[in-house]
């Protein structure tokens, strides 16, 4: 039952019910909640070795292609850029950079970032446009759930990840190196081994309007 929008609203609870999940005061967290309460992203420059390996990684895509999913489309791609593959990769984005009109120092830099991280995996959104049930701001939440499941993967295997983006994300070359026609280039996840533990979060100004009780 994929597209069914009247049986789902008919078995939830009404708008006004207590959510138990939010209701409950309780400070401590049963252990995988711990993770996603915990889960932070580490920036390339402390990123180290070693990367995680296939099995490792074919995990974190496990636990990605577990995100809410509308009809099934698989709306997202993960390329792993590692080994020799990292130095093309540096080489594209200095000519991203050229091309956005950067000197020879941003040049150099953004070909640097390349090389920074042991592991990089471009994310990419593989949209049905045309889909008849599942329009495409469905299928966008799919690709953000399946790179949040993915850096939550990376996170409890021990990894540390940062989602980067860009200008770049946008240059044309970079999204024919890393898109078949059609595809959107969201950015590229750096992997590696966390150097230094990830920064306490403070809280975000904006934090009290994600959650409003409707109807009350
Ligand atoms: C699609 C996407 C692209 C992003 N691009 C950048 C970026 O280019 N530079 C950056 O500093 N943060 C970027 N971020 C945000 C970081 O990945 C990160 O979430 C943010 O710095 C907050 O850190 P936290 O994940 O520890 O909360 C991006 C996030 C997403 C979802």
């Amino acid at each position: 039952m994929t597209t069914n929008e009247t049986a789902t609203t008919a078995t939830s609870p009404s708008p006004t019910s207590p959510n138990p999940a939010t209701t409950n005061p309780a400070t401590t967290h049963p252990a995988g909640l711990d993770l996603l309460m915990t889960r932070a992203s580490v920036g390339p420059k402390h990123l180290g070795l070693p990367g995680p390996s296939d099995a490792q990684l074919q995990t974190m895509v496990e636990a990605a292609l577990h995100a809410p999913d509308h009809g099934e489309l698989v709306p997202f791609r993960f390329k792993v850029v590692r080994g020799e593959a990292r130095q093309t990769m540096s080489r594209l984005f200095g000519e991203a950079a050229r091309r956005a009109g950067k000197d020879e120092a941003g040049i150099a830099m953004d070909e640097e970032r390349a090389l920074l991280p042991p592991i990089t995996v471009a994310v990419v959104a593989a949209l049905d446009m045309g889909h008849p049930q599942v329009p495409a701001h469905e299928q966008w939440a799919c690709v953000g759930g399946a790179l949040t499941n993915f850096l939550n993967a990376a996170q409890a295997l021990g990894f540390g990840g940062k989602m980067l983006s860009g200008a770049k994300a946008r240059d044309p070359g970079l999204v024919a190196a890393f898109c078949e026609p059609g595809e959107m280039l969201l950015g590229w996840i750096a992997l590696g081994t966390p150097l230094r533990a990830p920064k306490t979060r403070s809280p975000k100004a904006k934090a009290g309007n994600a959650l409003q009780f409707w109807g009350e």
